[in-house]
């Protein structure tokens, strides 16, 4: 069974020159929906997020309620985001064994 995490990962893959979709953020999105349906949590958890105006850093990716804003994010970076983030989460709800 899939967990529901609290936190949410919103990734933006915004298209257009020198926004985050042209520097990988459509392979971010669903790196990091793969990566939590892989820690057995819901794909819901990660999210699609309009242009913040924030692209010269991106890919940009924010986590809430946590209100941390992740720059220049790369593939390799969602396990440990994913991990740091949502899975010491899920770990800490009571019931969750
Ligand atoms: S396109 Fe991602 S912040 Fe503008």
């Amino acid at each position: 069974m899939l967990v529901e995490s609290l936190s949410k990962i919103f990734v933006c893959a915004t298209p257009g020159e020198g926004r985050c979709g042209a520097k990988g953020g459509g392979e971010l999105l669903e790196a990091f929906k793969d990566e939590v349906e892989r820690q057995e949590i819901s794909s819901s958890t990660v999210l699609q997020n309009a242009c913040t105006r924030r692209h010269d850093e991106g890919p940009v990716v924010f986590i809430f309620p946590e209100d941390v804003v992740y720059t220049r994010v790369q593939t390799e970076d969602v396990r440990g985001i994913v991990e740091r983030h949502l899975t010491a989460r899920a770990a800490a709800k009571p019931g969750s064994g």
